[in-house]
């Protein structure tokens, strides 16, 4: 494997220091390091098999979506070049690489350095065929240029953040369990989670909440980030999902508290990752980065981005970039959604350049 150097530990660096494991109170394993048997598939198989057929994802894996319908849109065939554009733990790369050999290459982008380093690991074995960049895919014609590619076969992205990322807590992603309010998928940023809840106004907080997330309470919750941040700064996921709780249990909607908590976690990520501006960007530039008769496909997560990736295939048809593509955006299946409920909001589109 090739690619620019990520963080992490390399290959020559000391193993870490053995570790008693940590006990948990009560019967169940909250935290994502309590979780010893599904993050030790190997000494436990049958802990997967179980977490599985209860609809849940495994802690330390994420399961991919929607895949078989992702394959037949893009058709990755033999020697294709494949740009996986957020690779994660590389579930969709999997397939990707399996259709395109022999001959076929494939470049994996991540911004997240410990989830690059977990996917070289996995592809270990999979030689020259792939090669990994930490980069942004707003950066994609940067990542082409460095592999010496003029142009691709096939350009994929699964935007947002893989289950790996949410359950962990020390990642600050999930509302359900405490951590510090970090939410950066690439470490090299500059301001976390509780950095922009510091700095951001009354009327950006809600209309970040309003705009990004259609959190009915935004005014409401964003007033309530600036009185308590008064007093002390917020610094807690905990302390976030708390004070969004309250702020709908006095506004008569207690019901409805989760699903907030969820919203302006996902506004306030948003932020911190400028998801908004690299999807613009990439969205402008991946055309150009396609072969005669190439293939784009994008699954977006919520309405907001579905609707900018439905624009931007829109304006390639006008412009006669594309020759077809997705009318509406496909959902996964009934089947799916039970199987793996975080493929729920899932929204793929697709587009194919002319010949
Ligand atoms: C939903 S996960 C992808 C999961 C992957 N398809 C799989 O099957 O394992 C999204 C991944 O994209 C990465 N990511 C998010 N925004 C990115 C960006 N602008 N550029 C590159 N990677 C990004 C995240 O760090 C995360 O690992």
């Amino acid at each position: 494997m090739t690619g620019d150097p990520v963080d992490g530990a390399g290959p020559g660096s000391d193993p870490p220091p053995w570790r008693r494991r940590p006990r948990y109170s009560g019967t169940h394993p909250r935290r994502f390091d309590e979780k010893y048997k599904e993050l030790d598939p190997a000494r436990f198989p049958e802990m997967q098999v179980h977490v599985r057929a209860q609809g849940r994802t495994p802690a330390g894996t994420h399961v991919p979506v929607m895949v078989e319908t992702v394959m037949e849109a893009l058709r990755p065939a033999p020697g294709d070049v494949v740009i996986d554009c957020t690779i994660g733990y590389g579930g969709h790369a999997a397939e990707f690489l399996r259709r395109i050999a022999p001959g076929g290459r494939l470049v994996g982008l991540d911004v997240d350095g410990p989830q690059l380093e977990r996917v070289r690991a996995r592809f270990a074995c999979a030689g020259a065929s792939i090669s990994l960049h930490r980069s942004n895919f707003a950066g994609l014609p940067k990542v082409l240029a460095a592999e010496g590619l003029a142009a691709c076969d096939v350009i994929f992205t699964d935007l947002g953040v893989s289950s790996m990322q949410i359950d962990d807590s020390a990642r600050g992603f999930s509302y359900k369990v405490d951590g510090p309010l970090d939410m950066r998928m690439d470490s090299r940023r500059a301001l976390t989670a509780a950095d922009w809840l510091g700095r951001l106004s009354r009327d950006e907080l809600a209309e970040a909440f309003r705009d990004l997330a259609d959190e009915p309470d935004a005014d409401a919750i964003a007033q309530e980030i600036v009185d308590r941040r008064a007093a002390a700064p917020l610094t807690r996921t905990a302390e976030l999902a708390r004070l969004v709780r309250q702020v709908k249990k006095r506004r008569g909607r207690i019901a409805s508290a989760g699903e907030s908590a969820a919203r302006v976690f996902q506004a306030i990520r948003m932020i911190v990752n400028d998801e908004r501006g690299a999807l613009s960007e990439f969205l402008r530039v991946a055309p150009d980065c396609l072969a005669p008769g190439g293939r784009l496909g994008v699954i977006s997560f919520h309405s907001g981005e579905d609707r900018r990736v439905a624009r931007a295939i829109r304006e390639g048809l006008a412009r006669g970039v594309f020759v077809d593509a997705s009318v509406e955006p496909i959902r996964p299946d009934a089947r799916e959604r039970y199987d793996n409920p975080r493929s729920a909001s899932a929204l793929f589109r697709w587009a194919r350049r002319g010949a």
